[in-house]
């Protein structure tokens, strides 16, 4: 089987169809003023990192004004930079360093729902059930006799009721946390607003957005009542039980049709713009027919695609998600995504060292399962390696490439994310695969913050996997991070067309596929598997991945076909 992602031509490609993007997550980057919380002027510092990890865009998540009662998802002013954070001058300084690095911007846009100290929402609260202010947001009338009952039975994806009752009665709408209420995106003033923040943000040379809940913004009009589960990433999951794949009813709070027609003029948004600015939606969203929907010519340009990252450590599962993935984006011509880890997912390196690496725990703590350090890193190397060799673009989350591990030892009264408050403990969160990076082992907060201050406590771990001390260190995972991006470059994998190999033989725990004249084999066996004879190995996963014609379990290669 050939599977040709589109576009095909790298001459005439947009530069985000092969982009190595990497997430910046601008709480945890670096710290420049010692606060112990990151900042822009400290990821300004920090740029050559960027350049010469070999990425082509960074990604910074929210940095706007913002309560950061969800770690700056919820927005009080679009066009404002927190000051935790700096100011728009930091970010112009930023942004221009940046593309004089040869790297874009990409931010953050998060239209789903603003924070509750936005003015908006403030106005909403001062007016009357009916006013104008109202109709910005999804307030609605309870039920019940005296309406003491919510609207309906949605519930919040952090854990509780979905909606929260105000003074004079009426409820409103918040699909996250209670300081996040919804939009109403049938609201003309909505509409007009963001037009403006995009080009707010356009004029100051940004090259694109990740949409936040790019799936959320439109809910089915009677606001039905639903009994599934949605989890961040993975998507809802029916209450009665049915595969949402086999038989496609989405969620009445999600996937409807209607987000549709706000990506389109979004589009004609962004295409007034010169050099080739993007969109890539955060959508989960299943099947990845449904999916490719968003990156249809006249709407996005990206969407990641978490199908893979949920298949986890299993030969079988990653090459179905490949398969699925770029045939579904291929019927619409767009290229597509491959993503391993995010500030929403327990990292990959951690994953993949539990005893099922096809699990997906939310979060880890101390008295949880804990994995394998060595063997989850392994993997995580390979899987890696096989994932930036496809064809598409990749994202990679800021400490991947230290091959940073979770960090599980966390004291409940240190986290922060909503999610472990609302879910009364029951679900950890993701402050784990958020805690500031270590840059040099033996400074304080491992180099994160001059004054040793770090909002999250990092874990002893960190010092061995700080970029000083694998700096020009071969066989370290900066090191391999650094040469998989200068192949891919070389090589121009990432633009090309793929086929499974002969050797493919993904129930037997080998993941084999041909790009650009390279073979890529991945090991997740358990056994020592024979490579075929005579090709040159170009790069392995972990120094010891080859031994005497066979590839070791738990690791990738590539490989120059004879
Ligand atoms: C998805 C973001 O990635 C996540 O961090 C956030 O909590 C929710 N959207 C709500 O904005």
């Amino acid at each position: 089987m050939t599977l040709e992602p589109a576009p095909a031509d790298t001459r005439t490609a947009p530069w985000w169809a092969d982009a190595v993007i990497y997430q910046v997550y601008p709480r945890s980057f670096a710290d420049a003023d010692g606060d112990g919380m990151g900042d822009l002027p400290g990821i300004t510092a920090r740029l050559d990192h960027l350049a010469r990890l070999g990425v082509d865009a960074l990604w910074l998540s929210p940095f706007y004004l913002s309560p950061q009662h969800d770690a700056g998802y919820d927005v009080a002013d679009y066009r404002q930079v927190d000051p935790r954070f700096g100011t728009l001058a930091d970010f112009d300084a930023l942004r221009e360093k940046a593309d004089a690095l040869g790297i874009r911007t990409i931010v953050d846009l998060v239209p789903n729902h603003t924070s509750s100290e936005h003015v908006w929402f403030q106005q909403a609260l001062a007016s009357a059930p009916g006013s104008p202010e109202r109709d910005r947001y999804l307030f609605r009338d309870g039920r019940g006799p005296d309406g003491a009952e919510p609207p309906n039975n949605w519930t919040s994806v952090f854990g509780g009721p979905g909606w929260t009752r105000v003074p004079d009665g009426q409820w409103y709408l918040h699909l996250f946390d209670v300081t996040q209420p919804d939009l109403n995106w049938h609201n003309r003033e909505v509409v007009a607003e963001f037009d403006d923040v995009l080009r707010f943000w356009l004029d100051r040379g940004v090259a694109g957005f990740r949409v936040d809940v790019a799936h959320g913004l439109v809910k089915h009009p009677d606001l039905p009542d639903w009994d599934g589960h949605t989890a961040m990433v993975e998507g809802t999951t029916r209450a009665d039980g049915a595969d949402p794949i086999e038989e496609h009813v989405p969620a009445p709070m999600f996937d409807q049709d209607g987000v549709h027609e706000i990506y389109r003029h979004w589009n004609e948004v962004l295409a007034e713009y010169d050099g080739d600015r993007m969109m890539v939606a955060e959508a989960w969203v299943e099947p990845a027919p449904r999916l490719a929907k968003y990156v249809r010519p006249d709407e996005m340009q990206q969407a990641f695609n978490f199908e893979f990252l949920i298949e986890g450590w299993d030969a079988a599962g990653m090459a179905r998600a490949v398969e699925n993935v770029m045939s579904a984006n291929e019927a619409v011509g767009a290229p597509t995504t491959w993503v391993l880890s995010n500030h929403d997912v327990v990292r990959h390196a951690s994953r993949f060292g539990l005893a099922d690496p096809t699990h997906r725990p939310p979060g880890i703590g101390p008295d949880d399962e804990q994995p394998d350090a060595g063997v989850g890193l392994r993997r995580a190397r390979a899987a890696t390696l096989a994932m930036l060799a496809l064809p598409g673009s990749a994202y990679l989350y800021q400490g991947e490439e230290l091959g940073l591990p979770e960090a599980t030892q966390l004291p409940a009264e240190v986290r922060q994310d909503p999610t472990f408050v609302r879910s009364g403990g029951a679900e950890l969160g993701r402050d784990g695969c958020r805690v500031p990076l270590p840059w040099q082992a033996g400074a304080p907060a491992y180099g994160f913050s001059p004054t040793g201050a770090s909002w999250l406590p990092q874990p002893a771990a960190f010092a061995d996997h700080a970029v000083d001390v694998q700096e020009g260190v071969p066989g370290s995972t900066l090191e391999l991070y650094r040469q998989l991006t200068a192949l891919r470059r070389q090589l121009r994998l990432g633009t090309g067309t793929m086929a499974w190999a002969d050797v493919h033989a993904p129930d037997e725990g080998v993941l084999a596929f041909t790009t650009e004249g390279v073979l890529v084999v991945l090991n997740a066996s358990g056994r020592s598997f024979e490579l075929p004879a005579g090709a040159e190995l170009l790069l392995a996963s972990v120094p010891d991945a080859v031994d005497g014609g066979a590839l070791a379990p738990d690791t990738a290669v590539w490989l120059r076909l004879p």
